[in-house]
């Protein structure tokens, strides 16, 4: 399958490491142009050396998305140094966590306004260029209770809820929006590395609560995301794929 990646230009905030990494990884070779930010200097460094020399081309700089300002400005300084930006691929997120109101505020200002805000700089210069893709990163507990209540599921399902709604009203402009939502995720450096070591009990039965017995891999997530975000998924807008190896257990009409 072509995916037709090859030469567009693509805005991926919060991707120094993780799943949004692998995707920076995959898009690169596919040769996309891809702009990467993170909250760190020395991270976003070393990701552009250690991305540099494939089809496509890495840019960035140090960004947190939680500053309005500089990221608004971040997006711009991207899209300028691109000559524009067909796809946008916001994966930003403040984790779990229920420690009441603190993540209540955190995870609506990460996960949710950043990626309005996001999506409120990227439209007009995808609207001017004829059209493009945005897809979210959301998670399966914003689908079915787990971890307890707290802000980080319910603020990821209400991505989902913009998302659909976002993408009736640019689908006149040729703008596709998209969810994808992982299941847990295993990588080193990762949240689920921290688990296995200090709640490995519940880290079992996570595993075993799914169908092949382990979490997944950013690579298995990132093929959906990059396939998703590209041309190749072009009558596919509005929907929320989920990528967790059957871990989830509704059946989704
Ligand atoms: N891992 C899983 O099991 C899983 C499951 C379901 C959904 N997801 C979702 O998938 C996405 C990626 O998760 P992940 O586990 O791969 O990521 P991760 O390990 O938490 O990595 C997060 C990345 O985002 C950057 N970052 C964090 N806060 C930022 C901020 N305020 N501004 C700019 N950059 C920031 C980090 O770099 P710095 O620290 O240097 O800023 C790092 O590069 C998230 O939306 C998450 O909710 C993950």
């Amino acid at each position: 399958m072509e995916l037709k990646l090859s030469g567009l230009r693509v805005i991926v905030p919060a991707s120094t490491k993780g799943i949004m990494r692998r995707v920076v990884e995959q898009l690169i070779d596919e040769g996309c142009d891809v702009a990467i930010c993170s909250r760190s200097e020395d991270s976003v460094a070393r990701a552009l050396r250690e991305l540099s020399g494939g089809r496509g081309k890495a840019i960035g700089r140090a960004c947190d998305v939680l500053d309005k300002e500089d990221y608004e400005s971040w997006i711009e300084e991207m899209v300028a140094q691109m000559g524009g930006v067909d796809i946008f691929i916001p994966g930003v997120s403040a984790g779990g966590g229920s420690d009441s109101e603190r993540n209540w505020w955190k995870n609506f200002e990460v996960d949710v306004l950043s990626t309005v805000r996001g999506c409120e700089t990227v439209i007009p210069h995808m609207q001017a260029g004829g059209g493009g893709a945005i897809t979210f990163i959301t998670t399966t507990a914003a689908v079915e209770t787990f971890g307890g209540p707290q802000a980080y599921n319910a603020m990821k399902g209400s991505l989902l809820v913009y998302a659909k709604q976002l993408s009736q009203d640019v689908g006149k402009d040729k703008i596709r929006v998209n969810c994808v939502s992982p299941g847990p995720i295993y990588f080193e450096g990762g949240s689920w590395e921290m688990l296995k070591d200090t709640m490995s009990k519940w880290f079992s039965k996570i595993e075993r609560d799914h169908p092949g017995g382990r979490l997944g891999t950013p690579e298995e997530v990132a093929n959906c995301i990059v396939f998703i975000s590209s041309p190749a998924a072009s009558w596919v807008s509005g929907t929320n794929l989920m990528v967790d190896g059957g871990f989830t257990k509704r059946v989704q009409f």
